[in-house]
């Protein structure tokens, strides 16, 4: 069994130098490039993220498999091939797709993650999970990003593979991703041994801002600092990047990431109709759950006045309901 394993790593490395090698010195590989190409991918996030190309062809990994003399059955447990429904052989799982290899922290390509060119679905096709793989287990390029985040004891987690390698470019070197909204309490230790402090930069769409919602609790609860990068117009950070340039993705959107607490208040007060008594009401008694279990006073009184201020309540009155409700919280 841990042959198997050793000629599945042994495999994936290969794998990947192959779909590298194709996507950049072969005529098939074209309009992989292209497409890498008009969103923005340098030749050098190419070869820093071993970017490649799967070809349209069924057994373009089979046939060099096999020359290699790797079992292809073996092969097929480590997600690289699929088997045949007739049971008659094997096919490549990946075909006409870019290629993101996935790598575990010690930097072994342990799955690949395959994209459509433009529009198709899945988006993303992904290794299965095996004894290799584990999802809620991976972080997309913490290998690379670990010694700058020892240095910096700080972390910056997106959702996606493209935003990685955008905040990468735009010389942010500490970014790891989730890839997907999926953060588990395995991401967080893996983290938190680390770093100290998190900067969670999801998609602004209402997927990512709901994910990055429900990641607090999992990120305090071990201790982290935890911050939340906010992003306009529902854009993603690769997106942003791309639109606005690196400047104002780090000035911006990182340094300007807001603490739990004022990002669970913009949250709330955005899903929540203000213009009416009722909403208001309902809105100030969710804010209060947040802000009364504070332990801090000050803390309790600066996001009280600005609420106050916000919505034209007077402090006295937050303040009374606030006391009311940590009464009741004891
Ligand atoms: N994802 C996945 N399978 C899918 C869709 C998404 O595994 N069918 C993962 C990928 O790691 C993806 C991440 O979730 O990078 C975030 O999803 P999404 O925001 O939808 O994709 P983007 O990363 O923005 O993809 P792109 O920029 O290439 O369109
Ligand atoms: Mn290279
Ligand atoms: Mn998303
Ligand atoms: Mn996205
Ligand atoms: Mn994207």
């Amino acid at each position: 069994r841990n042959l198997e394993l050793e000629q599945q790593l042994q495999a994936h490395e290969w794998t990947s130098k192959l779909y590298h090698f194709l996507l950049k010195n072969t005529e098939h590989g074209k309009p992989a490039m292209d497409y890498l190409k008009s969103r923005g991918f340098t030749d050098k996030a190419i070869d820093t993220f071993q970017i490649g190309y799967a070809p349209a062809r069924w057994d373009t990994l089979v046939q060099f498999l096999e020359k290699r003399s790797f079992d292809l059955g073996t092969m097929e447990k480590g997600g690289l091939l699929s088997a045949k429904q007739d049971g008659t052989g094997y096919v490549d799982r990946f075909r006409d797709r870019v290629i993101f290899p996935l790598h575990n922290r010690n930097g072994k390509v342990i799955a690949l993650a395959g994209r459509v060119l433009g529009e198709g679905q899945p988006k993303y096709l992904n290794s299965p999970e095996s004894k290799l793989f584990s999802k809620s287990r991976t972080l997309y390029n913490l290998h690379q990003a670990k010694s700058e985040i020892r240095k910096s004891r700080q972390i910056i987690l997106f959702e996606g593979y493209g935003d990685v390698i955008s905040a990468w470019e735009a010389g942010v070197h500490n970014g790891v991703a989730t890839m997907g909204t999926a953060l588990t309490e395995s991401h967080a230790a893996m983290m938190r041994g680390l770093a100290d402090e998190i900067i969670v930069c999801y998609d602004g769409d209402n997927a990512g801002q709901a994910a990055a919602l429900k990641s607090i609790p999992i990120l305090e609860s071990i201790g982290f600092n935890t911050k939340i990068a906010l992003l306009s117009e529902g854009l993603d950070p690769d997106e942003f990047i791309q639109k606005y340039g690196a400047e104002r993705f780090r000035h911006q959107v990182l340094d300007g990431a807001v603490s739990s607490v004022k990002f669970k208040l913009i949250y709330l007060k955005k899903n929540h109709i203000l213009l009416e008594e009722d909403g208001k009401v309902a809105y100030i008694k969710d804010a209060l759950e947040v802000i009364a279990p504070l332990p801090s006073p000050t803390e309790r009184e600066i996001y009280l006045k600005e609420m106050s201020a916000d919505l034209q309540v007077s402090f006295d009155s937050l303040k009374q309901e606030c006391n009311e409700m940590r009464q009741a919280m004891q």
